[in-house]
């Protein structure tokens, strides 16, 4: 007897996944856990986007736990705001609980441990009614896509496209060896090179049919190109993806330095943008104003810029951080109104509102806004 046809289920009209920018009106988002979040292991990764105060923890204590009222403060903040995105009306879903303090390798590395799924914003890549498994720059974030498969296969069957781009192998000819972090004005110096495609899903930021990635210590040239030529054999001509410089001395991800908020209106870090694309000539840009984050939180992974990581809730309605008062002047000035929340705690962990989160779904289509 020959085996039966697969047949497989027609798919709904709309799909669970539907994203293409950062401002239509939001419907279901994930927002991250700091559960079981290690401190991350030292890896020559690590050299070109963090901070030096940082590096003797990372090799002396990574793979331990965070020190507990530190991490238990954040956490409190971040379900704080997945209570006020629900209020607003959002479908909020979490990461499945793994147990990041395993260690793991490959044949040619092992990781005394993983990180923790606080920002789901890095590994996945939602673009359309697709999501991209993204190929991470640090060994430690190898299987961090872990915390979401429950979530990956629940929007597979139910319509979404689910892909992964090609794992890379991390050797360590990927990572410059000794590296000098880059000073103020050297642009275009980065741990990585082009051996192999890398990219974190942060590293890039929707506009419709414009996607702009930030070269960066954990995006290669390499990377930009795996992405434009994805989905250019998937799309033909629809997007056109852009590649774009910093003058960022710790350079990693896109989204507390170049942030389209809404059609016409960029948000920019006063001093790493030296030159907005030609492509924004008819935009509001604006510059983001100095922030009021209190130097005793230590910011374990990023610069005090945390306020420019703001998340949008639709054209208008946008989170922020509480105390931020500079910003979120600018922003009402600017036709925004700002929802106000307490994230400086979690501001230590990695990121700010739009790193802890990762959008699934907003109503609205594929639009060009230039
Ligand atoms: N590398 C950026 C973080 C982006 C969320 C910064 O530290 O400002």
């Amino acid at each position: 007897m020959r085996p039966a046809p697969i047949r497989p289920e027609p798919l709904p009209a709309r799909s669970p996944v539907n994203i293409h920018n950062e401002w239509d009106p939001l419907e279901e988002i994930i927002v991250g856990s700091l559960e079981g979040m290690v401190i991350p292991p030292w890896e020559p990764g690590l050299a070109g986007p963090m901070y030096e105060p940082h590096f003797p923890l990372f090799k002396t204590q990574g793979g331990k736990p965070w020190p507990a009222e530190l991490a238990r403060k954040a956490e409190q903040e971040l379900e704080g705001l997945a209570r006020v995105l629900e209020a607003e009306g959002v479908k909020v879903r979490r990461p499945a609980k793994v147990d990041w303090s395993k260690n793991f390798s490959s044949p040619d590395w092992s990781s005394p441990s993983g990180l923790g799924a606080a920002n789901p914003r890095d590994s996945l890549l939602v673009i359309g009614n697709e999501i991209i498994e993204t190929p991470m720059a640090w060994r430690s974030r190898y299987f961090e896509t872990l915390a979401f498969k429950p979530l990956l296969k629940e929007y597979w069957a139910a319509g979404a496209g689910w892909i992964s781009a090609p794992r890379p192998q991390l050797h360590d000819d990927l990572y410059a060896k000794d590296f000098v972090q880059p000073k103020k004005g050297e642009l275009g110096k980065f741990v990585l090179n082009d051996h192999e495609p890398i990219f974190d899903a942060a590293d890039v930021i929707k506009c419709g049919r414009d996607i702009f990635m930030g070269l960066s210590s954990t995006c290669n040239h390499a990377g930009v190109e795996w992405l434009r030529r994805y989905l250019r054999d998937r799309h033909g001509d629809t997007y056109r993806v852009h590649e774009l410089l910093f003058d960022d001395q710790h350079p990693m991800h896109i989204d507390a330095t170049f942030y389209p908020l809404a059609p016409g209106k960029l948000l920019v870090h006063p001093e790493r943008v030296v030159k907005v694309p030609e492509i924004f000539k008819d935009w509001d840009v604006f510059r983001a104003p100095e922030p009021h984050i209190p130097d005793e939180h230590p910011l374990y992974f990023s610069s005090k810029w945390m306020n420019l990581n703001v998340l949008m809730i639709d054209e208008k309605r946008v989170i922020a951080t509480q105390g931020e008062e500079r910003t979120l002047e600018l922003l009402k000035k600017k036709g925004f109104e700002p929802i106000p929340i307490p994230f400086w705690n979690f501001n230590n962990f990695g990121g700010s509102f739009h790193c802890a989160t990762l959008d699934i779904r907003r109503q609205g289509s594929l639009q060009s806004y230039f």
